[in-house]
């Protein structure tokens, strides 16, 4: 293997590293699936729940990914294997490095299909449609969409094809450069919808329904979802945080990093809130419509505000931009892995892994129309009535991102050395006092106690 040249470069600088974990975190799961869960689960407690979760296990992990990463400076499944040797640790930790790359795949192919759709509204948008939309036919360009899967298939391949395209060209350096300029301009775009909504008379509500926690509306398995979603938000649990640690230089504070990008994350995912119920409200809307949510009601506020036309265009583009980003960071692991194992080039192993994932997305896409009634596991009743997306979402968010978070931080909690740890976060002593136990304890027990109550 060593006869393939494998440059383990390291990222430009700090902000590029930065620039670079941002646009894995800030995607679909913040614009796209946070309201939908929210209206699904009942608004604030379900807020709430999310929040804590980031803070208490979301923070932690995505350090604990960061600075394994670091020390390993390979792909996930190498890293975990390097680590656990050295320290004569069980080589079962690799499991962890296994379960990133199949929960990636399985994640990127319905993702890619959500990019699809997301691909397809700029040319609604573009066409002038949003505009004859009213509260009754708001569901209707999105309905046309879902039921024709020809086109579906059709966005899947482009938004795959521009993932693939990019991971099979190296580190990518051209994105980082637009992510500067884009990401900052996809906050701007959701705080004039934000604008918008706050023109619209179910503003005070649907801001009152998404901040004030009302826990009879959060069952058990809404609790669950709250932290799936914070592992899903923040890409943790999937290797990738960890695969881009490992071209993070020595220098790079990740504490005060990994404090930047959660941040940034979650007001992006609040403001996505914000911008989406009170359009919800106001037109009387149901807000628990599921994963076509954001696309039966952004299509209508469009519609009806000044300008809306060119709005709409320019947020579906950065929507998508967002999307792309996310969606380059769940290939890369996939390909760092097949590039280091296999005789395979890089482009070659981005059009495999790129090919067999879209092959996989085609079972998402079904499960939105033709297949909409096959439910795989419908004989168990914790399953029924779950088509082939919903199991892959339940097994991902819900399952593999949680367990090896989970995993994640008992090993850096528990099985390494304090003083490796500790020089790796560079912290000072009292804020690592707390990062410990925050990281052996209250993040641990927090998993599986959700878990537990769960099950
Ligand atoms: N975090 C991204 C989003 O919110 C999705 C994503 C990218 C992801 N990489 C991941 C989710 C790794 C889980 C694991 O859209």
């Amino acid at each position: 293997m060593s006869s393939k040249p494998h440059s383990h470069a390291q990222w430009s600088s700090r902000l590029a590293f930065t620039l670079a974990a941002v646009g894995s975190s800030v995607g679909l799961g913040n614009i796209w699936k946070f309201p939908y869960m929210t209206g699904e689960s009942g608004g604030g407690a379900f807020v709430l729940v999310y929040l804590i979760c980031i803070l208490l296990i979301g923070l932690p992990i995505l350090m604990s990914e960061w600075l394994l990463g670091r020390l390993g400076q390979k792909n996930p499944i190498s890293t975990m294997s390097h680590i656990s040797a050295r320290l004569k640790r069980s080589p079962a930790w690799v499991l962890i490095g296994v379960a990133g790359v199949l929960g990636a795949y399985l994640i990127l192919s319905f993702y890619s299909v959500i990019g699809g759709w997301a691909l397809a509204f700029i040319a609604d948008a573009a066409s002038g449609s949003f505009e004859t939309l009213t509260s009754d036919t708001a569901g209707s360009l999105f309905g046309g969409l879902l039921g024709d899967p020809t086109t579906l298939l059709a966005w899947h391949s482009a938004f795959m094809l521009m993932v693939i395209l990019v991971v099979a060209g190296g580190v990518a350096g051209g994105l980082e450069r637009a992510a500067k300029i884009l990401m900052p301009l996809l906050a701007v775009m959701l705080i004039v919808l934000v604008g918008y909504a706050a023109t619209t008379d179910g503003f005070a509500d649907a801001a009152a329904w998404l901040l004030t926690p009302d826990f009879s509306k959060l069952d058990k398995d809404g609790v669950l979802a709250a932290m799936g979603h914070a592992f899903f938000t923040l890409s943790l649990g999937m290797g990738i945080m960890m695969a881009y640690g490992s071209y993070l230089s020595d220098d790079v504070n990740i504490g005060r990093t990994a404090l930047i990008v959660v941040v940034l994350d979650t007001v992006i995912a609040l403001l996505a809130g914000l911008a989406i119920f009170p359009v919800v409200f106001s037109n009387g809307l149901d807000a628990a419509a599921g994963p076509g949510l954001i696309f039966q009601t952004l299509p209508l506020a469009f519609g009806h505000m000044p300008g809306g036309e060119v709005f709409g265009v320019v947020f579906f583009v950065l929507l998508v931009f967002a999307a792309w980003t996310s969606g380059i960071s769940l290939l890369e692991p996939i390909v760092e892995w097949l590039e280091e194992k296999t005789p395979m080039s890089r482009v070659g192993s981005a059009w495999v892994a790129g090919i067999a994932t879209w092959l996989l997305g085609i079972a998402t896409i079904l499960s939105f129309n033709l297949w909409s009634d096959v439910a795989p596991l419908g004989m168990f009743a914790k399953f029924e009535g779950m088509t082939i997306f919903d199991l892959l979402d339940y097994a991902t968010s819900k399952l593999m991102l949680p367990l090896t978070g989970l995993a994640t931080i008992v090993f850096v909690g528990w099985f390494m050395g304090r003083d490796e740890v500790r020089s790796q976060l560079n912290m000072s002593d009292s804020a690592f006092s707390l990062w410990s136990f925050v990281a052996r304890y209250i993040a641990p027990i927090g998993v599986v106690v959700v878990f537990a109550s769960s099950l």
